[in-house]
């Protein structure tokens, strides 16, 4: 395919130059700096509400409520884009706990798109209501099915309020994905294209027009014209940005991602996330080895990632493990824990840590 001009993106009154959502990636990985940066050369740069108050308040110096720390990050990463692009935040279902403050927080910041998965944000427009900012704010539900597509539409209907676009997340995504066994996941009905068909059935049957944007396992501006040319307004992508310098992972976590080979990522589950959903982790990472050898006692002290408002974790080692002192270590936020490093599936085809102004213009064709 020959390289061509991206349409931009349109979602809600927001213009998006270049059709690039950088996708929220927890914890402290999608930073101020990367969406800032992400934002500035035109894009929709994402920042992530998991443990934001720990991490906004040790930037900080002192103590915030995630509802502070959720509108000084949107305030931080505005700054960076110096007036480009756009800034969303992405904000976990499965965070129960600060997931309304977080929403009204970055609502408080300016936000431009509030975009939630890891669970069916049924309550996202209820909540976003309550905020003056509410007609401003595009809400983007992210979806691995058509159904699910279909089911927040039903709830959404009753607050007169409809998605504004939807991001359709596919099986070979970095982070959580929304199947809880590999088989079902990695099914030739689950490929992006076929969830993609359904969302757009769904949507027409809805009359609803809004953009599609498509995530998981996309590397290429070639990739992005594809996505394009079956329906999408947009991609979503994620383990793209962490492999710049502007991401939160730190030296090891992007040395192992640029080596990694195929064999080297697997679907955890047994254990797995506590919340239940397939978790892609790079296998060597030494919180996930240790979890595999069942070394770590059950324990759940922070609290943020909860599955039917518990954490599994707590009281067995076996189904699953805690994700959240892994995945804060791997950003200096726990001290005492080892690291736990999550990709894409297209990790193994990164060669090199780029800058987010490079991998802008080469996702752009340039
Ligand atoms: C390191 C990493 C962390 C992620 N964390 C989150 C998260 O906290 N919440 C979320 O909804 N998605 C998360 N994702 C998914 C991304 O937002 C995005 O949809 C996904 O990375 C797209 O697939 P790709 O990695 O193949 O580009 C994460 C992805 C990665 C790679």
């Amino acid at each position: 395919m020959s390289k061509q001009i991206l349409p931009e993106l349109k979602i809600r009154n927001k213009k998006i130059n270049v059709p690039v959502i950088q996708g929220g990636m927890g914890i402290g990985l999608s930073n101020f700096n990367l969406a800032g940066s992400v934002a500035r050369e035109g894009g929709l740069g994402v920042l992530s509400s998991a443990a934001l108050d720990r991490i906004v308040s040790a930037r900080k110096g002192h103590k915030v409520n995630s509802r502070e720390a959720a509108r000084l990050d949107v305030l931080d990463a505005r700054e960076i884009s110096n007036g480009h692009g756009a800034i969303g935040m992405n904000i976990m279902v499965a965070l129960v706990n600060s997931y309304e403050d977080s929403v009204l927080g970055a609502m408080d910041g300016g936000v431009d798109a509030i975009i939630s998965g890891a669970g069916l944000p049924f309550s996202l427009s209820e909540i976003a209501k309550k905020h003056p900012r509410f007609e401003e704010v595009a809400l983007i539900p992210i979806v691995s099915s058509g159904r699910a597509a279909e089911v927040i539409l039903k709830k959404w209907e009753k607050t007169n309020r409809m998605p504004d676009a939807f991001v359709v997340e596919g099986p070979l995504a970095g982070g959580h994905i929304g199947w809880r066994d590999e088989e079902t996941a990695m099914a030739p009905e689950n490929r992006l294209e076929n969830l993609i068909k359904e969302v757009i059935d769904v949507c027409f049957a809805w009359n609803l027009d809004i953009p599609i944007i498509a995530a998981g396992g996309i590397y290429s501006h070639e990739d992005i014209l594809h996505y394009l040319s079956l329906g999408c307004s947009g991609v979503q992508m994620g383990t793209r940005f962490l492999a710049t310098h502007e991401s939160g992972a730190n030296d090891e976590y992007k040395k192992m991602l640029v080596d990694c080979k195929e064999s080297d990522i697997e679907l955890a589950s047994k254990p797995g996330s506590p919340c239940g959903m397939l978790f892609r982790v790079l296998k060597a990472s030494p919180f996930y080895q240790e979890a595999l050898a069942h070394a770590r006692v059950p324990k759940c002290d922070k609290g943020y990632l909860l599955n039917k408002g518990k954490c599994p974790a707590k009281e067995n080692n076996e189904t699953s493990f805690c994700i959240c002192n892994g995945l804060l270590a791997s950003v200096a936020l726990a001290p005492t824990e080892k690291n736990l490093y999550t990709v894409g599936q297209c990790a193994v085809k990164i060669k090199k840590i780029d800058t987010v102004r490079s991998l802008m213009l080469e996702l752009q064709g340039a």
